[in-house]
């Protein structure tokens, strides 16, 4: 697998540094998207505190704007060009620098758009991060629009800077990109062929955010449980450690990390060695998000997920029976092009028969470029709506009998701070991503403590420290 040299365009961060000196500057950053785009944002903000910029939350004080774009959905696009209409006036009147990355840029009618119509001074891709310092060095030198994107595959980018956002949780992206080209799906286009990273690299990584005092890892990746599957058929992988199994059994033996996550994993390579190191490994939490997508055998053929309802479903069936207490999270998208009313229900159905302890729910949206979007039997957006809401309404019943079982049932979690809507409480999650509130002291912030479940409020619950 080739490891870029980035050492010259690392260099820009010293160059933008000194012009930089001495003038107080101030960074926003705005992030659309999924936790891969924060992992990049971070990045992003590591870069820019090193060329001498601090970072505020309010964009009026900013010197330099930074948009770290998604294009998954519509609704993201909307507010992207929303965002760099409001941001004109500010640039106008002090000259504050607008920087556009992220995945959106990896789309030519967005890009053409922008520079058509919006002001910007440097548009860099999701291939283009570890440019962003030179190509900055350039708009401000050269007081000119810089574009940089990449259509390039296949190259693993290590040593940039990081300023994580968090000083518990952190997450590492350990492979790039996705193979799988789900019909309604931009990813493969925008983020490129899968590229894993060396698993030393990631271990590495790890060990100093264990050292650090980071007590959970999140592991992430379009498809993580693909984790050097393309470097395995290709005869490239260059350790043991070579498929998502042995990675997470790896990770497991850092002393310090307490917990270990990951996401998001393709059903279709739910292989048994992953399930079982899922059940062997005592940090690794038993919440597993399990994309479906759609319940219908025929949907999810059209969709390309080389699945079936029955093998989705005898899946989460092994997984049951092989990790005890074993609890799904999921993505479904409703109203694909050519979705009955059947169809639906089939995913209905198999909402009830999971369970899910929490469900991400998408309206189908035509992304351009992707086969579903010239199908020709896209589905009316009042059908689409009313589907939705019908999952949620599923959804929301299935939220209030589950959390029934915790009721009376005590559970270890981190405490992550004080409740953000009620200060007197401290705050912590279950494995399952509930959040609990309980009273307790400050110095327990960042210890892992176990709380027993005394009510339930829906959308989150009360505990008390035993
Ligand atoms: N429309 C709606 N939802 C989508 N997703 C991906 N592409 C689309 C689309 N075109 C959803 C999928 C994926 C999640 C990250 O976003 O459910 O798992
Ligand atoms: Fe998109 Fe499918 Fe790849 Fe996920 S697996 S990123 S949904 S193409």
């Amino acid at each position: 697998m080739v490891k870029k040299n980035i050492e010259n365009d690392l260099t820009y961060i010293e160059k933008v540094k000194k012009i930089n000196e001495g003038k107080n500057l101030k960074y926003y950053i705005l992030t659309m998207g999924c936790q891969l785009n924060e992992n990049d944002s971070e990045k992003i903000c590591g870069m820019a505190e090193e060329m001498g910029y601090t970072k505020t939350d309010d964009i009026i004080d900013a010197d330099l704007v930074i948009y770290n774009t998604c294009c998954v959905r519509e609704n993201a696009e909307e507010k992207l060009f929303g965002k760099l209409g409001e941001v004109k006036k500010q640039k106008e009147a002090k000259g504050t620098i607008i920087a556009i990355g992220g995945c959106m840029m990896q789309e030519e009618h967005i890009v053409n758009k922008i520079k058509k119509s919006y002001k910007y001074d440097v548009i860099f891709g999701t291939h283009t991060l570890y440019k962003f310092p030179k190509d900055l060095y350039d708009a401000i030198i050269e007081n000119k629009k810089i574009t940089d994107i990449l259509d390039i595959d296949g190259e693993i980018i290590e040593g940039l800077p990081i300023k994580r956002d968090d000083n518990i949780r952190a997450s590492v992206t350990i492979m790039n990109g996705c193979n799988n080209f789900c019909t309604y799906c931009i990813v493969p286009y925008v983020r490129g062929r899968e590229r894993s990273r060396n698993p030393e690299d990631i271990l590495l990584e790890i060990k100093k955010l264990a050292k650090e005092g980071y007590k959970e890892v999140t592991l992430l990746g379009q498809n993580v449980n693909s984790y050097m599957r393309v470097e395995r058929e290709k005869g490239e992988e260059i350790s043991e450690i070579n498929s998502f199994a042995k990675l997470l059994r790896a990770v497991n033996e850092i002393k310090g990390i307490e917990k270990i996550r990951f996401t998001s994993p393709h059903p279709k390579d739910f292989t048994d060695d992953v399930i079982e190191a899922i059940r062997d490994c005592k940090k690794v939490s038993k919440f597993i998000h399990l994309p479906l997508q759609s319940g219908s055998t025929n949907v999810l053929k059209v969709m390309n997920r080389v699945y079936t309802k029955e093998q989705y479903l005898s899946l989460v069936d092994k997984m049951k029976k092989m990790i005890p207490d074993v609890k799904f999270s999921t993505d479904i998208i409703v109203g694909f092009p050519g979705e009955t009313e059947e169809d639906f229900e089939d995913t209905l159905d198999v909402v009830k028969k999971v369970k899910y302890e929490q469900i991400f729910m998408f309206i189908y949206s035509r992304r351009r470029g992707t086969p579903a979007d010239k199908m020709e039997n896209q589905i009316p957006e009042e059908i689409k709506h009313r589907r939705f809401d019908r999952l949620k309404n599923l959804y929301e019943n299935l939220v209030e009998e589950n959390n029934k079982e915790y009721i009376g049932k005590s559970f270890e979690m981190l405490v992550e701070g004080y409740s953000k809507t009620n200060n007197e409480y401290l705050t912590g999650r279950t494995d399952t991503n509930k959040v609990v509130i309980f009273e307790g002291k400050e110095d327990i912030i960042g210890k892992v403590v176990n709380i027993k479940i005394i009510s339930d409020h829906k959308w989150y619950l009360k505990g008390e420290i035993i």
